[in-house]
C-alpha cells in the first residue's frame, strides 16, 4: 500500500484534517498586480463529492467515486462515514467505498459540527439501517442554516423524529422498518434537503414527489449517482423529482462532475486581471448565470471545445447588479468572488445577497483593500474604483476567501491573506493552480518567512 493508497479512518486519515482552525497560522501572501496566462485545469465538484460519498452508504455493495477533489471537506466527510463503520480507501482521485456494514447508526458531534453538509448522512442512513442520530450541524459563519425541511420531509415518509440534546433522533416504526413513499413540498428550493430527501426515497416502499426541489446541478449529480446504483428517479434538476423506491441498491461506478464554483472563480480571476485564459474539464451549462453576469461586465468568453472555456479582457471592466438566488439563478456561492470582480468595475453595481442571511462578511475586508462598498440589508452597494490596494486581510468563509484571493491578483502590492482553513475547505491545490497560471504567490507558516507546503487544513464554516 503506498502513501496514497490508504484507507480513510479518523485514526489513517489524510493528514490535511487534522490541525485545528484555531491552529492555522499560516498566511497566504499574493503579488499583483498579476497577468495570467495559460491553462487551468478544474477538480471535482466538492458539493457533489460530498453528497455523493453520503449517497454510497445506500448501498451494501463496493462503490467507486472518480474524479474527488482532494480537500479538507471531503477528508472529514470520509471521517464521518468511516466513524459509522464504513471502509474507505482512496488512491488519487479515486475514493473506494464500501458501506456493507454500518454499524453504527450515530453520526458524532465533533465532526458533524465542523461540515454541515454531513448533516446530510441523516437521509440514507435512515434508509438503511431504519435509524439515525445526527447532531444538529450548528449554525454557521454564513447563517444560522436550519435543517426543518430536512426533518418534515422525513416525518412525511412516515419517520418519527426528536431533537433532543442537540441531536436529531429519526427512527421508522414497523417490522420493515422501511420509509414509505409520500408528496412532499418544500417551502424553499434547499439543496441539501432536495438531497437528503432524495437519498432517502431511493429505498423508501413506493413512490415519492419531492415538489418546489433544489434544481442545482449537484442534485442532477446525486440523481444520476443513485441510478448508478440501481434507483428510480426521475426529474432531477426540474422542480419536480419523483422516485420510487427499490429494496436495495448495487456498487457502482461513478465520475463527480467538475466544480462549477472553482471555474466561476477562475473566469473571475481572468476578468479582475484583465488576463486570457483557458479552463476545462467545465459543463458551461452549469456556467451560464456566471457567464452572463462576466460578459455584462465586459470580458469575452468563448467556447474552446465543449468542456473548455477561454476568458480574454473585452471592453474594459463595467457596474453591473447581482440577486443571488436558487439554480439556475446566480449561485450564492459566486457572489463574493464576483463582488471583488465589481469593486474594479467602472459605476454604480449592486449586490443582494438571497439566499443566506450573513453573506457580506467580505465587504470590510475587500474594503480594507480600497473597495468602495456599503452594506443595507442584504444589499451592498459598490462603486468601482480604480485600482485596489494589496493589505493584510482575513479570510471569513470560504468564497469569502475566494474573493480576497481574487482582489488581491488586480491588487497594487502584497496581500497577506488568514484564515485559509477556510480556502482549504473548497479549493483543490490553489497555490499551484494559481502559480501556473503566472501568480506571485507564498504561503508561510506562521510567523515564518519559510514556504510551506500548500496541504489543505482544518474546515470549520461549512457551506
Ligand atoms: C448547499 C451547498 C452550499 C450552497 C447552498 C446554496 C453543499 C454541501 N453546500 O448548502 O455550498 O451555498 O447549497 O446553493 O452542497 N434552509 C432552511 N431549512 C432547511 C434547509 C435550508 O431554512 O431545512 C435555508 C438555509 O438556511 C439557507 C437556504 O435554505 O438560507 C439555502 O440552504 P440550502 O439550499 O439547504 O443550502 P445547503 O444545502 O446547506
Amino acid at each position: 500500500m503506498d502513501s496514497e493508497d490508504r484507507p480513510i479512518t479518523p485514526s489513517h486519515g489524510l493528514p490535511e484534517t487534522h490541525s485545528s482552525p484555531e491552529e492555522d497560522k499560516s498566511v497566504l501572501q499574493i503579488w499583483g498586480k498579476s497577468s495570467l496566462k495559460g491553462h487551468v485545469t478544474i477538480s471535482g465538484a466538492k458539493n457533489s463529492a460530498l453528497v455523493v460519498m453520503a449517497g454510497a452508504l445506500l448501498c451494501p455493495q463496493d462503490c467507486r467515486l472518480r474524479n474527488v477533489p482532494s480537500l479538507a471537506d471531503v477528508s472529514r466527510m470520509g471521517e464521518i462515514l468511516a466513524s459509522l463503520g464504513v471502509k474507505l480507501t482512496r488512491q488519487g482521485d479515486v475514493l473506494d467505498i464500501n458501506a456493507s456494514y454500518i454499524g453504527q447508526s450515530t453520526a458524532p458531534y465533533e465532526l458533524v459540527s465542523q461540515l454541515r453538509a454531513s448533516f446530510f448522512v441523516i437521509g440514507p442512513v435512515l434508509a438503511r439501517l431504519g435509524v439515525a442520530r445526527v447532531p444538529l450541524p450548528g449554525g454557521c459563519a454564513i447563517g444560522a442554516r436550519p435543517v426543518d425541511l430536512h426533518v418534515r420531509g422525513l416525518q412525511a415518509m412516515g419517520a418519527d423524529v426528536h431533537i433532543e440534546h442537540g441531536t436529531v433522533n429519526a427512527y421508522v416504526r414497523g417490522p420493515s422498518r422501511r420509509l414509505k413513499g409520500a408528496k412532499i413540498y418544500l417551502d424553499y428550493p434547499s439543496v441539501g434537503a432536495t438531497e437528503t430527501l432524495m437519498m432517502a426515497a431511493t429505498l423508501a416502499d413506493g413512490e415519492t414527489i419531492l415538489e418546489n426541489a433544489a434544481q442545482e446541478p449537484e442534485v442532477i449529480d446525486l440523481a444520476n449517482f443513485c441510478r448508478a446504483m440501481g434507483a428510480k428517479i426521475q426529474g432531477a434538476g426540474t422542480k419536480t423529482i419523483v422516485i420510487s423506491g427499490v429494496p436495495s441498491l448495487h456498487s457502482a461506478d461513478y465520475a463527480i462532475i467538475p466544480d462549477r464554483v472553482e471555474a466561476a472563480t477562475f473566469l473571475v480571476a481572468g476578468a479582475i486581471t484583465q488576463s486570457e485564459i483557458s479552463l476545462s474539464p467545465v459543463i458551461p451549462d452549469h456556467l451560464t448565470a456566471a457567464i452572463a453576469k462576466l460578459r455584462a461586465i465586459g470580458a469575452l468568453i468563448t467556447p474552446e471545445s465543449p468542456n473548455c472555456l477561454r476568458i480574454a479582457p473585452g471592453h474594459g471592466l463595467t457596474a453591473t447588479d447581482i440577486e443571488t438566488l436558487p439554480y439556475p439563478g446566480f449561485p450564492t456561492d459566486m457572489q463574493a468572488q464576483f463582488m471583488a470582480l465589481l469593486t474594479v468595475s467602472e459605476g454604480d453595481s449592486i449586490v443582494t445577497e438571497t439566499v443566506f442571511e450573513n453573506r457580506l462578511r467580505h465587504v470590510a475586508e475587500l474594503n480594507r483593500m480600497g473597495a468602495d462598498i456599503r452594506v443595507k440589508g442584504n444589499h451592498a452597494v459598490i462603486r468601482g474604483v480604480p485600482t485596489l490596494s494589496g493589505a493584510p486581510v482575513v479570510a471569513t468563509d470560504l468564497r469569502a476567501s475566494a474573493a480576497l484571493v481574487v482582489a488581491a491578483l488586480a491588487a497594487e502590492g502584497k496581500t497577506t491573506i488568514q484564515g485559509l482553513h477556510h480556502l482549504d475547505r473548497g479549493y483543490e491545490n490553489l497555490d499551484t493552480k494559481l502559480q501556473k497560471l503566472g501568480v506571485k504567490l507564498q504561503r508561510l507558516q506562521g510567523d515564518s518567512t519559510t514556504e510551506v507546503e500548500t496541504a489543505p487544513l482544518t474546515p470549520i464554516a461549512p457551506n
